[in-house]
């Protein structure tokens, strides 16, 4: 018999195509989303790729009257847990909304499943948990004591909070550490929905090619790499949506309380190789100027991702310019229907 997952955060970027990957695989799908950063149409874009409807509860995961009025209703078999906020810089400026959002939410969804039942929870963390590391590839086994950020801090909370509940409480947690996701559906009917300004590299290059910016700034040419800018793992978002796919069939069956994965490629790639790449992908001429450097960017890190290639029997089919082709591709999606600035512009309250 089909099972039936809850994911929380569904309609958003990452979330919205691994509802796609679970719907095509043998999985019942049920969203949560407060529309907090996506808009409800997310949920035909689905449809118009799957053939099939999205079951959509409109709640706040910290809302615990809804969320267990949610689990009286359906029979839920397990979850994967998106919903969260994702602005590095924002998290500094506020935290307390980190916190609040992340720490709390996660621990409010722990505590109805726990209620109900359900103990499979695919959790999704990312490799800003390992900070500086000085070396790379990285791998799963890099200490992670320090927080770069309190966005970071959540992070590196709700893992810990989910090994807990694993060790005590009969939980089977997988925690998925995503390196750079990027790149859309190559239908081009759902992607990323940046709010305002993007602070990520490549909704930034899409929207300079597209007019929106003017152009982009590269932060730092003086970096100890090749060509002296940052090196990143960057992922494509349907790659990193079968892994989840791959993930859940993983806790089902697994043995061990909790496993941990590196989501990425396993190479890295500069700034400027990114925008070369764009360039080729778009047959368009970037703007861009070398800046200062950003404050708290590390200079290089990639992945290493043997343990998720071996493990899940998961190994990533996109390439860097397949990624740069989809992201372009979404981008000039979106300028036709008229929604290329903001997610917030289309939101529902
Ligand atoms: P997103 O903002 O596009 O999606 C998050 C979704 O969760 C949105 O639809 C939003 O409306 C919803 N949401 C937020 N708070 C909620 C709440 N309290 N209740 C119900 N719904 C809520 O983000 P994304 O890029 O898809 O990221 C998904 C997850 O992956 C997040 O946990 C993020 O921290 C993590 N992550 C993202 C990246 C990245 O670069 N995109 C990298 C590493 C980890
Ligand atoms: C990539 C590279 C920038 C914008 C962030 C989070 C991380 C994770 C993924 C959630 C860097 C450079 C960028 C620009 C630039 N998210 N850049 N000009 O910083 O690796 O990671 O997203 O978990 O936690 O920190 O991604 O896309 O912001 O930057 O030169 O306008 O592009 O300096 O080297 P980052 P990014």
């Amino acid at each position: 018999m089909k099972k039936t997952i809850l994911v929380t955060g569904g309609l958003g970027y990452i979330g919205s195509h691994t509802v796609v990957e679970l719907q095509e695989s043998n999985y019942n799908v049920i969203v949560v989303d407060n529309l907090s950063n996506s808009i409800r149409e997310v949920t035909e874009r689905i449809t118009s790729i799957t053939g099939q409807p999205v079951k959509l509860y409109i709640a706040d995961i910290n809302d615990d009257l809804s969320l267990s009025a949610l689990f009286k209703k359906e029979v839920i078999d397990g979850v994967i847990h998106f919903a969260a906020h994702k602005a590095v810089g924002e998290s500094v400026q506020n935290p307390f909304k980190y916190y609040r959002n992340n720490i709390d939410g996660m621990i409010s969804l722990q505590r109805i499943m726990h209620q109900f039942h359900v103990r499979t929870l695919v959790f999704s963390s990312s490799c800003t948990v390992y900070g500086d590391t000085g070396h790379s590839p990285i791998s799963e086994t890099h200490p992670v004591t320090e927080a770069i950020s309190p966005y970071g801090t959540t992070k590196l909370v709700c893992e810990q909070i989910l090994k807990d509940l694993c060790r005590y409480s009969g939980f089977k947690g997988v925690i998925l550490r995503y390196f750079n996701p990027v790149g859309a559906h190559p239908s081009a009917s759902i992607g990323e929905l940046p709010l305002g300004v993007p602070d990520n590299l490549v909704p930034f290059i899409t929207q300079t090619a597209a007019g929106i910016r003017e152009k982009l700034t590269v932060f730092g040419n003086d970096y100890n790499t090749a060509d002296g800018t940052n090196i990143r793992d960057y992922i494509h978002v349907v790659d990193l949506a079968r892994a989840h796919v791959k993930s859940l069939d993983y806790a089902f069956r697994m043995n061990q309380d909790y496993e941990i994965f590196n989501l990425g490629t396993g190479k890295g790639h500069s700034v400027l190789e990114v925008i070369k790449t764009f360039e080729q992908a778009s047959g368009m001429v970037l703007p861009y100027v070398i800046g200062a450097r950003r404050t708290g960017d590390v200079e290089q890190i990639w992945a290493d991702a043997t343990k998720a290639v071996q493990l899940l029997k998961w190994t990533p089919q996109y390439n860097l310019l397949d990624m740069m082709k989809t992201a372009w591709k979404w981008q000039l999606a979106l300028a036709e229907s008229g929604k290329n600035e903001s997610a917030t512009e289309n939101q529902e309250t």
